[in-house]
């Protein structure tokens, strides 16, 4: 038995639907720039309920975009520190310094009241990560902070793409939203991004940013990359985005399943969704208990059960050798992420992961904890 931590759903049914659209799309010779890529953006856009929606090449590209947009250079932006690198890397790449913040222990997303400390008169902007698909509850509390302080809010939507807050979806809650297609994520492309946003200037310099800093009229009127998307990305996002709906529904139900059966076994709590949210499970994180070896645990889950876990995200981003030698960050600036996150650990899911193979991963988490099942 072997249980990948995460896996893209291409079943034989989808890969059938879209086989015919890659065809068409090779035959047509428009493979970059064509009728996919727009008609992905125009239904990613109606889908999220953004009135714009522009299509990028990965999550990282359109995260730099949005830096280089607000205009990041040597400015500060506060960022949480339980992120994957690329968030705080936007923003060194647009020219600004990352301010990491701490995170809240329930919920793994950054903390706002932490957040209010380190605002300084440098201080330009906000990222909040939905961190493994979970809305930041706090979202409120952080769209107020940057009002107050007239800073932009970006929501880097990575993990997020379908979750909702009082029914409002993740990537219209700040001024801008980032989603990654990444492989691993909820919905993908294999690499792709997409930038959402109500700001039609904004949309409009992504649009050029993407295209080497070119206007409508081939003019390079700003500085720019080959940041596009390519048409075979955007027809597996067209078909990837009807099934949404049903993968989040799915990874609900997983989790749901991992919840039920786990909530007894020692040595392990899990974090709960609060009513209002719509959780994507982009991940599934459970903490243990102090003094129990993570590494350990997920050495033996896949050694002697063959299940893959993962972490999200260790070491947080403050204590990577390039943050500690360029930018100072050291061991104990940010003691909660730190030790809580040292405690963290994700169990396998994906959409395609039967509710067997669900029962068998939580079995064996439980012995691997505690030489018992569930
Ligand atoms: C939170 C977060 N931000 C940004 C990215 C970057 O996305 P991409 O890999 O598509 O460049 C990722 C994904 O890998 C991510 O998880």
């Amino acid at each position: 038995m072997k249980i990948q931590s995460s896996f893209p759903f291409f079943d034989d049914e989808s890969i059938d639907k879209i086989l015919p659209d890659i065809k068409k799309a090779l035959s047509s010779g428009v493979l970059t720039g064509g009728p996919y890529t727009k008609e992905f953006e125009s239904k990613f856009a109606q889908y999220v309920g953004a009135k714009h929606a522009v299509a990028v090449n990965s999550g990282t590209s359109n995260l730099e975009i949005a830096m280089r947009y607000f205009g990041v250079k040597d400015r500060e932006v506060i960022v949480p520190t339980n992120t994957f690198v690329a968030t705080p890397n936007a923003v060194v790449f647009a020219g600004g310094k990352p301010v990491f913040a701490d995170i809240r222990e329930d919920t793994l997303c950054i903390d706002p009241q932490d957040v209010e400390h380190r605002i300084t008169p440098k201080t330009v902007g906000l990222i909040v990560v939905h961190l493994a698909g979970l809305i930041c509850p706090q979202i409120e509390e952080l769209v107020k902070v940057c009002k107050d302080h007239d800073l932009f809010l970006l929501e880097d939507c990575s993990h997020a793409h379908g979750a909702m807050i009082d029914n409002r979806m993740a990537g219209t809650l700040g001024d801008a939203g980032c989603f990654s297609f990444y492989s691993t994520k909820v919905m993908t492309t294999g690499e792709g991004g997409m930038l959402t946003t109500q700001d039609a200037d904004l949309a409009e310099a992504a649009r050029m940013m993407r295209d080497h800093g070119q206007n409508s009229q081939r003019l390079m009127v700003r500085l720019g990359h080959n940041w596009c998307m390519s048409e075979i990305a955007a027809i597996l996002g067209l078909h990837q985005l009807e099934q949404l709906e049903f993968f989040v529904h799915r990874r609900n139900e997983i989790a749901k399943l991992y919840d039920s059966l786990l909530k007894d076994v020692k040595g392990v709590s899990l974090f709960k969704t609060p009513p209002n949210i719509r959780h994507s499970y982009y991940k599934y994180p459970v903490k243990l208990d102090a003094g129990i070896d993570k590494e350990k645990i997920a050495a033996t889950l896949k050694a002697k059960y063959g299940v893959e876990t993962g972490s999200i995200y260790y070491p947080p981003c403050h204590l990577h050798p390039f943050y500690m030698e360029n930018f100072g960050a050291r061991k104990g600036d940010l003691p909660r992420a730190e030790s809580v996150l040292k405690q963290v650990m994700c169990l396998p899911l994906h959409a395609g992961l039967s509710n067997e193979a669900a029962r068998y991963v939580a079995e064996a988490f439980a012995y691997s904890l505690n030489g018992q099942g569930v």
